[in-house]
């Protein structure tokens, strides 16, 4: 039984709405008492998340997936120490669900002594995915890495190579300049008419594939920072002149063009995060967000990590993509550190 091991164990309930997962979670300490989410399936007929139907099912989705979470704690309102949310980045929409509910409930009265309110905490999204790593299970303790490490973060919306000093202290050295590695995954699915998102259909296909059967121009911009729309548009017009020639081109090759195509992203991803290590001289290297599900990057990463003598942290499947365990995790921090947000919090699109 992982247990807090000293008295600085806050409960924190975390509330994630910044896209197309609504999701609560509770955390004792670093220790996950309980993690709900509900995926809104309404997207997958239109190939895409579509704004006004996220937040609508947020909307319906908020109240019993915070009940639930808060049942499936065995805690009420009365014991948490504080609320965090994903002030952003993500869809306004969305954010202003999850940022409003958790005012109202911070505002309920329901804090630890009667009619106090609970104190709000605000979580960026992006830093949520990377403290992922500091969230332990009830029956046994997880990997963490040490400060400073790298974490190549690689979700639907964000592809970059943040340095972590500590749990308050970020700094990116890379970034898209277009394209996210989730989005090119994502669209290069869509263009061979599979269902979003399309990360994890390539993934599960591409380990049936070739992956040396189809090369795509893997672009390398300048520093450390990515670009993906070249590989999309050169696996696109690559697509199209053989579809030209054979209608059936991508029935009969699916496999192989999801293996080159998931080898491509991964190549360009390893490339700059190899950079950074060497540059950084840092060697405990983490994967955070939903593309880190990806067993191609995985499996680089290992294999690159005996190489340079790195230890390698990869997030368990279910921390990879939006949940709000790792908003309670980042939440924790700035709890511990007495970072508190206002009434007057408003969601914020972007960030950075
Ligand atoms: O972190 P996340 O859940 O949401 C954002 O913050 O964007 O990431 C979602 C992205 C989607 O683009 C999805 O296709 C991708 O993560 N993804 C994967 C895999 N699982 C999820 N991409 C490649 N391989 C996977 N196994
Ligand atoms: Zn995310």
């Amino acid at each position: 039984m992982t247990t807090c091991k000293d008295n600085k164990c806050p409960i924190i309930l975390g509330i994630e709405s910044s896209c197309d997962d609504t999701s609560a979670a509770v955390l004792h300490g670093s220790v996950m008492l309980s993690s709900v989410i509900a995926s809104q399936q309404v997207h997958v007929r239109w190939g895409g998340v579509i704004p006004e139907l996220a937040s609508r099912a947020h909307q319906q989705n908020i109240v019993p997936v915070i009940d639930t979470a808060l049942k499936d704690a065995g805690v009420s309102v009365h014991d948490l120490d504080a609320i965090a949310f994903t002030r952003g980045p993500g869809l306004l929409g969305s954010l202003l669900v999850g940022v409003s509910f958790a005012k109202g409930l911070s505002l309920s009265g329901g804090g630890r002594r009667a009619g106090e309110t609970i104190p709000l905490v605000e979580v960026n999204h992006l830093q949520g995915h990377i403290l992922s790593h500091f969230i332990d299970l009830p029956d046994r303790e997880l990997p963490h890495p040490a400060f400073p490490f790298l974490c190549l973060l690689v979700s639907g919306g964000h592809s970059q190579i943040v340095v972590v000093r500590s749990p308050l202290d970020f700094e990116i050295v890379g970034s898209t300049i277009d394209d996210a590695a989730g989005e090119a995954f994502d669209k290069c699915a869509k263009v061979m008419g599979l269902p979003y998102p399309g990360g994890p259909v390539i993934d599960r296909l591409a380990a049936q594939g070739d992956p040396t059967r189809f090369k795509f121009a893997e672009p390398r911009v300048g520093s450390l920072d990515y670009s993906f729309s070249g590989l999309k548009t050169s696996f696109l017009y690559t697509l199209r002149d053989a579809v030209a020639q054979n209608p059936d081109f991508i029935a009969e090759n699916t496999a192989d063009l999801c293996a080159s195509l998931q080898r491509a992203i991964v190549n360009v991803l390893m490339y700059k995060l190899i950079k950074a290590a060497k540059q950084f001289g840092i060697s405990d290297i983490a994967a955070a967000g939903g593309v880190s599900a990806n067993s191609g990057l995985r499996t680089a990463l290992i294999a690159e990590g005996a190489k340079k003598g790195w230890r390698v942290f990869l997030p368990e499947l279910r921390f990879t993509t939006d949940n709000a365990a790792m908003i309670a995790s980042a939440g924790r921090f700035s709890y511990l550190a007495g970072r508190f947000s206002g009434l007057d919090v408003t969601p914020v699109t972007r960030v950075g």
